[in-house]
């Protein structure tokens, strides 16, 4: 039996390269921080490819069957360490599928997978409870594109192959208002744990292209995902009621916000009681008519705990936007946002109370927000037309607002901020903030 050089004595020479690339992972951990360990793309000792269930690449066989065929066999065969579903090159027409735990769905270099675009045969699921009905129509919704419900560890990567939502004809009927039911986000996981998503591109999502819902442990990272300006609601990333997410190395341009973290709306999301917290966004590009990174405006179930660093956001409507409104109740505190390069925004950070619709006529007029600590530093922006307003609610002003290096260019001369009900300060801030935050320097806000 060949001694392998793990068994014997290490050298002198392996050592000091041993520590070297100690050394050297320590280094980059300093240099860019990640967050890959909180769940790994992990390697699987199986590999299946749709083919095996009788897929055909060809852009119109419908491949509906074959991927169930594959989940149904992953998730009965229960293989040690889960099993790769792998999509070769080809265009895959597919309908909505389920995912399953222990799995992962690569997407091979030149693989499509494309959702089929016949309304009519989507399956419905039921509304989430911490929305008390779909999102955009009462009652059920159309399942997501690509679901899962209750799994754990669950990787969906591949070499850049696409999934293309198709979503033109669902922008359509919503255009027509002939939808029946809320559209299908592109990929959505709820109730799951260990969730993995990378190195593929997202594109045309009929609405949300990817929504954690109820899930912990998650990354979203190496994403390119792409959607037309004008195409509406198509959110790149929604961390909804989830803890532990992190986005990073993304690149996203879409028709609404590029980020939105999220946590239910009004008396549902108040009631279901779910935050969003620990939440990641980091080296994020993206482009959107609406928000670069949001927060809210459904965070009737909190959302406390949110970095977001060193991104940037061009050709938007808002850079930063918090946003909640008078029956959302909830809390949105704790938020860092850390180093975020913009231009040609026309509003550059807006913190406001008065913003997004209401699932029915039931919400509570007292149900009021609270945002409390939001500290915004290091914020450099070009060709901002409006710096930003920070509005908070009438009887619940917003606390902790506190502003340091933010220096923002391009503003017509009688562009100003305007603030009111906010409390907090602001340091090097240009152009100069308004009085609420100039004169309640040292109020809560440590730099
Ligand atoms: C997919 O999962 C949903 C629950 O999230 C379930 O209602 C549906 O029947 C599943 N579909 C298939 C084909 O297994
Ligand atoms: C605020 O959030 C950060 C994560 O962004 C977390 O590390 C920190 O512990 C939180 N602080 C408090 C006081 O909860």
């Amino acid at each position: 039996m060949a001694t392998s050089p793990r068994r014997g004595r290490p050298s002198v020479a392996a050592l000091v390269a041993a520590l070297a690339v100690l050394h050297a992972a320590a280094v980059a951990t300093a240099a860019a921080a990640t967050c890959a360990g909180v769940a790994p793309a992990k390697r699987r000792p199986e590999v299946v490819s749709i083919t095996d269930f009788g897929g055909v690449g060809d852009g119109r066989t419908l491949n509906t069957w074959a991927f169930r065929k594959a989940v149904y066999r992953i998730q009965h065969q229960r293989r040690r360490g889960g099993t790769t579903l792998r999509v070769p090159a080809g265009t895959w027409l597919t309908g909505s599928f389920n995912l399953t735990s222990h799995m992962t769905l690569f997407l091979a270099r030149g693989a499509v997978l494309k959702a089929t675009r016949d309304a009519g045969t989507w399956p419905l699921v039921e509304p989430l409870p911490s929305y008390g009905r779909g999102r955009e129509l009462p009652g059920p919704r159309y399942a997501s594109f690509i679901h899962g419900n209750g799994l754990r560890d669950v990787v969906i990567t591949g070499d850049k192959g696409v999934i293309d939502g198709q979503g033109e004809v669902w922008w359509n009927m919503w255009r027509q208002k002939t939808l029946q039911h809320t559209r299908p986000n592109l990929v959505e996981l709820m109730h799951s744990t260990g969730i993995h998503i990378s190195n593929i591109v997202l594109k045309n999502s009929p609405f949300w292209n990817i929504h954690p819902v109820y899930c912990q442990d998650v990354v979203v990272t190496n994403m390119m995902i792409l959607a037309p300006h004008d195409s509406p609601n198509t959110d790149g990333i929604d961390p909804d009621s989830s803890s532990n997410v992190c986005i990073e190395d993304s690149y996203i341009s879409t028709g609404d916000d590029a980020v939105a973290i999220k946590s239910g709306w009004d008396e549902y999301g108040i009631a279901y009681g779910r935050p969003s917290s620990g939440i990641t966004v980091r080296r994020v590009r993206g482009s959107s008519p609406f928000s670069g990174i949001a927060i809210g405006s459904e965070a009737s179930g909190g959302v406390s705990d949110v970095l977001v660093e060193d991104c940037s956001i061009f050709d938007s409507g808002y850079g930063i936007h918090i946003k909640t409104n008078v029956g959302r109740g909830g809390y949105i505190r704790n938020v860092t946002v850390d180093g975020v390069r913009m231009s040609r925004v026309r509003n550059g950070v807006r913190i406001a109370g008065d913003v997004g619709d209401h699932p029915d006529g039931r919400f509570s007029q007292r149900a009021l927000p609270t945002v409390d600590a939001v500290r915004i530093r290091n914020v450099w922006g070009v060709g901002v037309q409006q710096p930003g307003s920070l509005e908070g609610i009438r009887n619940s002003p917003f606390t902790g607002i506190c502003l340091s290096n933010v220096k923002l260019f391009g503003w017509r001369n009688d562009a100003a901020w305007r603030c009111r009900d906010v409390r907090g300060a602001a340091l090097g801030v240009q152009p100069w903030p308004c009085a609420e935050l100039a004169t309640s320097a040292g109020s809560s806000c440590s730099y």
